[in-house]
C-alpha cells in the first residue's frame, strides 16, 4: 500500500495545523478569554456537570439549547445550528454546499481554517487580497466571483488576524454579487460593539457564524450558525447526530444563564486591548494596527521568528504569522489580563534589533 496513492494530493502536501502546547506558558496565541470562571459559579457548574449520566448519549439535535440561542438572537429555532466549535460548522458548510455551484472564495489574510477545511473537504479555494487598509477589495472580489462562481464566501468581521471590521457597505456589495452563500463570521463581534445580524432580514443568502470560544468557553467547543432555515435544514442532514457532548450542553446552558458575568469580562478585555495597543505603539520597531477584536495585529521591523523565540524563552506564546508577501514579520497577540499584558510588553521591549 502506498499512502500517497490513497490520500488526496491537496491533503498529502499539507504540513497540518499545529497548535502549540501551553506547557504552563502565558497563552496569548489563540484569542481566548484570559479569565477563568471563579467561585461560587465554578462550583455551581461542576455540580451540574456532576449530575450527567456519562453512560448515555447526549441529547441529539438539542432543541432546547437551540431555542435558547434563538431567543437570545431574536430568530426562529429553525434558523440555528450548533457545532463542535464553529470549525465544525465551517466543515459542514463546505461539505454540504457543493452542488452545481461550488468552491470557496476568501479574502486574505483571514482565519486560516477557512482554507484548510475547504481544501480538506475537496473544494477549490480562491483567495483575494484585502486592500491596503485590510478592508474588502470589492472590485477584485467581484471579478473573481464572476470567474469562479463560488458557492461560499467566508468573511470574518472583525477579521482575524488583522483585527479590523470590514465596511458594512462593502460586505453588502459582496452579498449582492454572491451566487451562493456569504458566511459572515462574527466570532469577535462582541469585542467590536457591531453586529450585522439585522441584515438577515434583507438577505436570504447570508449565514452568521459565532462561537463561545472567544467569550470564555473555548474548552467546550460550542459554535453556532444563524441563517436561512432552508439552508440550515440541508446542513442539518450532514451534521453528525451527537455533535455536542452532554458536558458542553450543560456548560453552554450555564453560559446563557450567566451571560451578564461573561459580558462584564468582554468589556474588561476591550479596555485592556486599548491599553495594550498604546503599549505596543510605544515600541519604535513595531507597527501595531487598531483592533476591534480581542487581539492585536502588528508587524516588526526585523525578523519576527527571532522575536517569537525570545518570547517563548520568556514563557509567552503569541501567534507568529511571518509569511511574505502578505504578512512579512507579522504577529498577533491576544489580549491578556493586566499582568499578562505587562509581562508581554516588558519581554517585547527587551528584544533588541540586531
Ligand atoms: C474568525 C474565527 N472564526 C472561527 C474560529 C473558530 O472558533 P471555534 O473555536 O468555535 O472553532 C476562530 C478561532 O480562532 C476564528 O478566529
Amino acid at each position: 500500500m502506498v499512502i500517497r496513492d490513497l490520500v488526496a494530493k491537496s491533503i498529502f502536501e499539507q504540513s497540518g495545523y499545529i497548535a502549540p502546547e501551553p506547557n504552563g506558558a502565558i497563552k496569548m496565541d489563540a484569542n481566548e478569554n484570559p479569565y477563568s470562571i471563579q467561585e461560587p459559579l465554578r462550583k455551581k457548574l461542576l455540580e451540574e456537570i456532576g449530575r450527567v449520566d456519562l453512560n448515555r448519549y447526549p441529547v441529539a439535535g438539542i432543541p432546547q439549547l437551540r431555542e435558547r440561542f434563538a431567543k437570545y438572537y431574536g430568530v426562529n429555532k429553525n434558523m440555528i445550528m450548533l457545532g463542535n466549535g464553529s470549525d465544525e460548522l465551517i466543515q459542514t458548510l463546505c461539505l454540504t454546499l457543493k452542488g452545481k455551484i461550488n468552491g470557496v472564495l476568501i479574502p486574505v489574510p483571514t482565519f486560516s481554517m477557512y482554507k484548510i477545511i475547504a481544501v480538506n473537504t475537496g473544494n477549490k479555494v480562491v483567495e483575494v487580497p484585502l486592500d491596503k487598509n485590510f478592508d474588502l477589495d470589492v472590485d477584485a472580489m467581484t471579478g473573481r466571483i464572476k470567474d469562479k462562481f463560488p458557492a461560499i464566501i467566508f468573511l470574518s468581521s472583525p477579521n482575524s488576524p488583522t483585527g479590523n471590521l470590514f465596511s458594512r457597505k462593502k460586505i453588502e456589495a459582496i452579498i449582492n454579487k454572491a451566487p451562493g452563500i456569504v458566511v459572515l463570521d462574527e466570532a469577535y463581534a462582541s469585542f467590536s460593539g457591531r453586529s450585522l445580524l439585522s441584515l438577515l432580514k434583507r438577505y436570504d443568502n447570508l449565514i452568521f457564524l459565532n462561537t463561545l470560544s472567544k467569550l470564555g468557553m473555548a474548552s467546550i467547543r460550542l459554535g453556532f450558525l444563524i441563517g436561512n432555515k432552508d439552508v440550515v435544514a440541508q446542513l442539518d442532514k450532514v451534521r453528525l447526530p451527537y455533535n455536542i457532548n452532554s458536558l458542553s450542553q450543560i456548560a453552554a446552558n450555564f453560559f446563557l444563564d450567566h451571560e451578564d458575568e461573561f459580558s462584564k469580562q468582554i468589556i474588561e478585555i476591550a479596555n485592556r486591548r486599548d491599553e495594550l495597543y498604546r503599549g505596543l505603539k510605544e515600541i519604535k520597531w513595531i507597527k501595531a494596527y487598531p483592533s476591534r477584536a480581542n487581539f492585536i495585529f502588528f508587524s516588526c521591523a526585523f525578523d519576527s521568528n527571532r522575536i517569537y523565540n525570545k518570547l517563548v524563552a520568556e514563557g509567552i506564546v503569541v501567534k507568529n504569522l511571518n509569511s511574505p508577501p502578505l504578512m512579512p514579520n507579522c504577529m498577533r497577540v491576544t489580549v491578556g489580563n493586566k499582568k499578562e499584558n505587562e509581562t508581554f510588553l516588558k519581554a517585547l521591549k527587551s528584544v533588541t534589533p540586531k
